[in-house]
This record gives structure tokens, sequence and C-alpha cells, in this order.
């Protein structure tokens, strides 16, 4: 099949790559030209595991190509993706200015019957709202063309993004005619060995369970920090706790784990725009509203715990913090908690000395450009004479570091983990002061 794909965000860039393993002639379009300029000699934006070695290999097959221009690009497609991207509004809803513009450039450029598929996390309508756009396109072009507006939401996370989607847990499709549907199972079949797992709905529905997908995995997690916090109070260790209650399959262990808050821009995004959307037909998310409140709540507690074992002014005190970016194996740190903790050491005049294995250029051009911090090359690089180590982001080089070094070299050997990775008992054993979520020491 012949493949567009507008927008070359995380979706969008591993749709169409995945897309284009499978024999698709696929080309991905964006704006921006310096990331096509890219793109085209095999630089990849992003560091998504896996994803650099498929772009370089399906570019020299010749079946991934990259362009600026959705007119180019769109005549000659069966099916067009549109996964730009919806960020935040000042007042919480989904910015849906890019989601218009591709509409109408698509309007202006379709020559033959078409299937447009929205893969943009949008509110419930928007697929009836770029069916509209391209209508009034069309009309004005005195074109009468076939073309169905159907939804497809995509459920990968970053840094996993490739194998969520070569192997899909399933394919939700919203959809109103049998024909479109039928071409969605013919694309997406190659990526089935044992049985399909597409589901097929509505469009409005389809559109609702991306957000109602994100709203119940980050109510998980506030869930969990909620109790964290109540455990800490109380007594309890809530590494336990997370076990016993995981353990009756009605609930089970996956996304139950305590932290520092979810980052990234899907939860914060998606739950803030979910919660506009209902007060937009009168209605007020009470849930919603409190799974934000605990998130945002989450990195302040963690800082509370810092301040009440330093004190609030910070300026005799180095820390050295590990990890920055939202998750592991991810070089994305949009609403990641390390901003709010980095500043705030940093207000309070501490200085502060910084690792992570992927998003250090990231953080020193985007986040921290106007802050004085120290950036390591390697994790023990950063804890020289420190006072506190700070755990903010579990990549898998953290989970076992040699304490005995990390004892020698820092000033006290004080850890605050923000993601629960050690055992309390040995490391207080090795003579550390180590403070976690949900337990007290
Ligand atoms: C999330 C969803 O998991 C995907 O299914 C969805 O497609 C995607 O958003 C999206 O809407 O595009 P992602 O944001 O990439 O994916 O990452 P997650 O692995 O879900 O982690 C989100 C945040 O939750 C991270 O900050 C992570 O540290 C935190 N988290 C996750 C916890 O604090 N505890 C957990 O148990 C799990």
């Amino acid at each position: 099949m012949i493949i567009s794909v507008i927008g070359t965000g995380y979706v969008g860039l591993v749709s169409g790559t995945c897309f284009s393993e499978m024999g698709n002639s696929v080309t991905c379009v964006d704006k921006n030209k310096e990331k096509i300029r890219q793109l085209n000699q095999g630089i990849v934006p992003i560091y998504e595991p896996g994803l650099e070695g498929l772009i370089q290999r399906n570019q020299k097959n010749k079946n991934l190509f990259f362009s600026t221009s959705i007119k180019d690009s769109v005549k000659h497609s069966d099916i067009i993706f549109i996964a730009v991207g919806t960020p935040t509004l000042d007042n919480g809803a989904a910015d849906l200015i890019q989601v218009r513009e591709v509409a109408k450039e698509i309007g202006r450029s379709i020559t033959k019957k078409t299937l447009i598929v929205n893969k943009s996390t949008a509110p419930v309508g928007t697929c009836n709202l770029i069916q509209g756009i391209i209508s009034k396109e069309l009309i004005q072009r005195n074109l009468s063309l076939a073309f169905e507006v159907i939804s497809n939401p995509e459920f990968l996370k970053e840094g996993d993004a490739i194998s969520d989607f070569m192997k899909p847990d399933r394919i939700v499709i919203g959809v109103d005619s049998e024909d479109a549907f039928q071409l969605m199972k013919e694309l997406y079949s190659p990526f089935f060995r044992t049985r399909d797992r597409f589901i097929r709905m509505d469009v409005k529905s389809a559109e609702m369970t991306k957000y109602a997908a994100n709203a119940m995995l980050a109510t998980k997690i506030s869930f969990i920090n909620e109790i964290a916090n109540i455990c800490e109070l109380v007594g309890a260790d809530v590494n336990q706790v997370r076990v016993g209650v995981g353990s009756d399959s009605r609930i089970g262990y996956n996304f139950i784990y305590p932290g520092i808050g979810y980052g990234g821009t899907c939860f914060p995004k998606d739950i803030s725009a979910l919660i506009k959307l209902s007060l937009k037909h009168n209605y007020e998310p009470k849930l919603l509203a409190s799974v934000d409140e605990v998130n945002e709540g989450q990195k302040k507690l963690f800082l509370k715990k810092l301040l009440s074992r330093f004190g609030e002014d910070l300026s005799n005190f180095t820390f050295g913090i590990w990890g920055l970016s939202f998750k592991p194996e991810t070089d994305d740190m949009r609403k990641s908690p390390s901003i709010f903790i980095v500043n705030q050491l940093c207000k309070r005049g501490a200085k502060v000395r910084v690792y992570d294995p992927k998003s250090m250029k990231n953080a020193k051009e985007k986040y921290f450009s106007k802050l004085d911090l120290f950036y390591g090359e390697n994790k023990y690089q950063i804890i020289e004479n420190i006072d506190a180590l700070i755990l903010l982001t579990e990549w898998k080089e953290f989970r076992s570091p040699d304490f005995s070094e990390l004892k020698s070299k820092m000033r006290l050997p004080i850890i605050f983990d923000g993601r629960n990775q050690y055992n309390a008992f040995d490391l207080n054993k090795k003579d550390f002061e180590y403070y976690q979520i949900g337990k007290n020491k």
C-alpha cells in the first residue's frame, strides 16, 4: 500500500517506519525542514531503541521516504495517517491547530479515493471536524471524491515503541464503513502472527478509548502514590503492599509502581484535555482532577522530604542527580519531575551535578540552559563530594551500582530514591541513610 504519515513525532515516525518494515511504501511528512533534512540522511531526532536501524534499512530498501510536502505525498496515497501534536492550551484543552492545518492541506491535495486515519490523540469529535474541513476544501475545488475519516488511536510507550507497534495488544479501529475497516485489517494483519487483535467500534468511542486508557493508567499511578504516602505516615511499606495488592489478578502487578509521579507528554496532557472536555459538557470529573492533583503533589512531597533533612537553605550542599528523562530508555524530558526538582534545588542555592544516559543534550539545551549545573560523563563522576544522591529515573545502569565506590566518593552517604530501586535493609547495613517513596527509612 502507499501510505503518507503526517507528523514525525514519536507516533508518526514509529508508525511510518513500522509500516514500511512490512513492505508498504511510506512517506513521512513534516513541516520542519531541518528535521526532514536530517531524516533524509538517516539521522533520527529522538532516541528510541531500535528506531534508527529500522529507518536506515527501510530508506535503503526504498520503502521509506521523508518529505516536507503534504501535497506531493498524499496525492498518490491509499491511506493518510494524521499524527501531529495536540499540545495543551493554557486553558487545559487540546490545541487542534496542527490537526486543522493538516486537514485543510489534505482537502486541497487529494486526487483520488483516500482513507484518512487520525492517530493524533484528540478530543471526541475530532474526526468529524477533520471530515468537515476536508469536505469544505473539496467543495471549493469543485471535486466530489470519496473519502472517509476514521480513528485509530496509538497505544505505544516511549522506550518500547517499536515492540509495542510490531506486537500490539490490540488495534482499535473507529470506523463507520466496512470498506474502511477491511482496508485497515489488510494493513495491520502482517503484525499478528497468532490471532488477530482488531477491536472495531464507532469513531467517537475509539477517540474516547485512547483518553480512557491513558486516564486509567494515570489513575493507577496516582492511586499507588497516594497509598504510598499513607504508608509512610502509618509505618507500612508500600513495596510490600504493592505486591500484596498486585497478587489479586483483578488488580495485577503492572503499572502500580510508586514514584515521584508520572511525566511525559501523554498522561499530563491527556488527563488535562479529558477534564476540559468533560467540563465543556457540564460534567465535573472529580476523580480525574484528583489524579492530576496527587501527581503534581508527588514531586513536591519528595522535595519536602529532602528539605526536612537538609533545611530550606541549601547553599552549603551539593547534590548528585541520577536520571533526568521522564522514564528510562528515552531522551524525552517533557514534563519530567527532574525539571521541578533540579530547579528547586538550584533556587535554594544548592550546587547540582547531573547525569542521565541519554538526555544530557536535551537537558543542557532545552531545560536547564539558564542553570549552572555540572554535567557528568558517567554516573560515578557526579557523585564526588556530594551530600546526597538523588535518583529520579530508574535507568538499568542505576539499579545495582557499586555502593562502596559511592560511599568512598560521597561526602555524606545519603540516597533519596524517587523510584524505589534499592533494598532499604541492605543499604542500612552498608550505613547509607536511605529515603524512598512510601516507606520510612
Ligand atoms: C503512555 C501509555 O503507557 C501508552 O500506552 C500511550 O500510548 C502513551 O502514553 C501515549 O499516549 O502516547 P508513555 O507516556 O510513553 O506511554 O510512558 P509510560 O511507560 O506509560 O510511563 C508514563 C509515566 O508513568 C512515566 O513517568 C513513568 O515513570 C510513570 N510510571 C509508570 C509510574 O510512575 N509507575 C508505574 O507503575 C508506571
